[in-house]
């Protein structure tokens, strides 16, 4: 799975952009606030149909915009082409279209272009809270068990129920919902736990590149490990009823990390924890391609340059060998591209949301004089796909 190439209208500070992009490394230079981070996040878009810089649609379009066109090429791992599009509008509904036909949900995106993002904002799956350690749990398991999101979407239905009947004080509404919320609960944390047995040793074989420790983990399924989950419901029935909503069960979980007997967030230098972080997302990129064939694509912002030479290339290494895509910004990222000079490796620069790849200006700025009314231009330049 890679993206041959990516045209960005709107979006951010970045006018209009076309880049065509290498399958395994691109180097995305630039001053601050130049646009390095609106590339990754226009990528990170299009795989996952929303930003990761929150769920508001209106700063993401151009100031003065009503709305942002992004499209792609991609190549999967079949060699297959396919062209994605996502239109999103301030005024109107917004299309994701996949190989010219309309699509209803954006989980088909995600399902084509697995991409992985790695910013200042990754400390939150060690020392954020239990959800984004969910998160990174489901999103190993949306890519890799075909059933998981189906019963992911059923499981928090029958909650939301539960706990709607929760908040009314309807006991009998409530018992109703358990045994389905059991038995999807159950499933759920099965399938979670088989995925953590599974990812944990990749993850600390990574981290053992990065240094000598090694650490060991805890997966609290969300009940208490003694109980079925209906007994649990059961049990804590009265509970819940003066809490409203439904305090056991998988959406409850948590994966805690240790070393010897103390969580890694209390012994690990943030240097150390940010490998850490990085072995666990560079390892779901290793499992989801050992178990479907298919390769993520690696969106590294701001690759830490205060990183030292033995870490870099350590990173490096692991990125050649997995052979994905990747995208790394940097405001200098000479010390990366000696390190992989001998791939294919494509250079860009931003400068104020114009981009450049080597000497060709790939993109227009906003005082371009294509400006005007946003539905002429974008009208014609995206005619193909939306
Ligand atoms: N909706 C928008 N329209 C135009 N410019 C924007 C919008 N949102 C943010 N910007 C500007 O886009 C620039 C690019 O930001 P960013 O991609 O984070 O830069 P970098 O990663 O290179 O530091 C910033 O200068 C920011 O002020
Ligand atoms: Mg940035």
């Amino acid at each position: 799975m890679s993206i041959k190439t990516l045209s960005i209208y709107t979006f951010r500070n970045i006018s209009e952009a076309h880049l065509t992009l290498s399958p395994f490394f691109n180097l995305i230079t630039g001053e601050n606030g130049a646009g390095k981070s609106s590339i990754l996040e226009a990528v990170y878009f299009l795989s996952h149909g929303r930003s990761f810089r929150g769920s508001i649609l209106e700063p993401l379009i151009q100031f003065k915009q009503q709305k942002t066109i992004l499209q792609a090429v991609i190549i999967t791992n079949m060699d297959n082409e396919i062209s994605l599009g996502v239109m999103k509008s301030l005024v109107e509904d917004g299309q994701i279209k996949i190989g010219g036909d309309v699509c209803r949900s954006a989980a088909e995106l995600a399902a084509l272009l697995p991409a992985l993002l790695l910013n200042a904002d990754s400390f939150d799956l060690l020392t954020g809270g239990p959800a984004f350690r969910r998160q990174w749990v489901d999103w190993g398991l949306f890519h890799v068990e075909q059933s998981y999101a189906d019963l992911w979407r059923q499981y928090n239905r029958v909650l939301k129920q539960r706990n709607a009947a929760l908040k009314k004080g309807a006991s009998s509404i409530v018992t109703c919902w358990d045994a389905d919320l059991a038995h999807l609960g159950e499933k759920m944390a099965q399938h979670r736990a088989d995925y953590i047995e599974e990812i944990m040793p990749l993850c600390n074989g990574l981290f053992a590149r990065f240094c000598d420790f090694s650490f060991s983990f805890q997966y609290d399924r969300g009940w208490a490990s003694a109980l079925p989950l209906l007994d649990s419901l059961q049990r804590a029935l009265s509970r819940d009823l003066h809490l409203g909503y439904t305090s056991v069960g998988p959406h409850r979980a948590d994966l805690g990390l240790r070393i010897g007997d103390k969580p890694v967030q209390t012994i690990l230098s943030r240097g150390q924890l940010k490998w850490l972080i990085y072995s666990l997302k560079l390892a779901q990129g290793i499992l989801l391609k050992q178990q479907t064939g298919k390769r993520c694509i690696y969106l590294l912002d701001d690759v830490p340059s205060e990183w030292d030479e033995r870490r870099q290339k350590v990173l490096a290494s692991i990125l050649r060998d997995m052979a994905s895509q990747v995208l790394i910004t940097g405001i200098d990222l000479a010390y990366f591209q000696a390190l992989t000079a001998d791939l294919p490796t494509k250079m860009f620069h931003v400068e104020q949301g114009v981009v450049k790849e080597g000497d060709h200006v790939i993109s227009i700025s906003s005082e371009s004089p294509m400006q005007g009314d946003p539905k002429n231009r974008i009208g014609p330049l995206c005619g193909s796909i939306l």
